[in-house]
């Protein structure tokens, strides 16, 4: 985890990186995504946290959308090659981080799956409805 670089990405969002995000998402086995909505839906989050090797490549991101009152986090991926090395953690860190100077109180996020949820629920997630997860900060 020591040879990660965090960043946070500012706008407006590289469409290369809305490229490369999107790829990064078809590695864990999620659906090709639009990549013309994508990049909408990046340039509209609150939040954009990638993490890269210190070769360059892309090996996680996640991307939070909202206002101060309720914020969702969504598209948190890593690498299949770098998880479970605190990559995860490291960008959810540095998001509640975000979220604490911001003011926001409380962080909604929907798990698609059984394993995410076991994630979500490993990170101190509150379980509210079927695959959806909230943390208060
Ligand atoms: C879920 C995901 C983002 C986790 O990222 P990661 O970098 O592998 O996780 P980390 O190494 O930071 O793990 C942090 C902690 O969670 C635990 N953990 C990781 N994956 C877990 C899982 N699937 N179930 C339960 N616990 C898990 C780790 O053991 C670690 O525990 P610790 O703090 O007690 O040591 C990553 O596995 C992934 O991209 N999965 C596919 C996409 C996905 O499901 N995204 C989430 C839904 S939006």
């Amino acid at each position: 985890m020591s040879d990660i670089v965090l960043a946070r990405e500012t706008k407006p969002i590289p469409f290369s990186l809305t490229i490369e995000y999107a790829h990064l998402c078809e590695e864990v086995g999620w659906e090709r995504r639009n990549y013309v909505e994508f990049h909408e839906a990046l340039e509209g989050s609150l939040l954009v946290v990638t993490a890269r090797s210190q070769a360059g490549a892309l090996v996680g991101a996640a991307r939070l959308t909202g206002d101060v009152f309720a914020a969702t986090l969504f598209d948190v991926v890593v690498h299949p090659d770098h998880q479970r090395c605190g990559v995860g953690k490291s960008m959810l860190t540095y998001i509640m981080g975000f979220c604490r100077a911001a003011g926001i109180k409380r962080i909604y996020c929907l798990a698609d799956n059984p394993e995410s949820s076991a994630y979500w629920a490993h990170q101190g997630w509150l379980k509210i409805d079927g695959y959806q997860y909230a943390f208060t900060i």
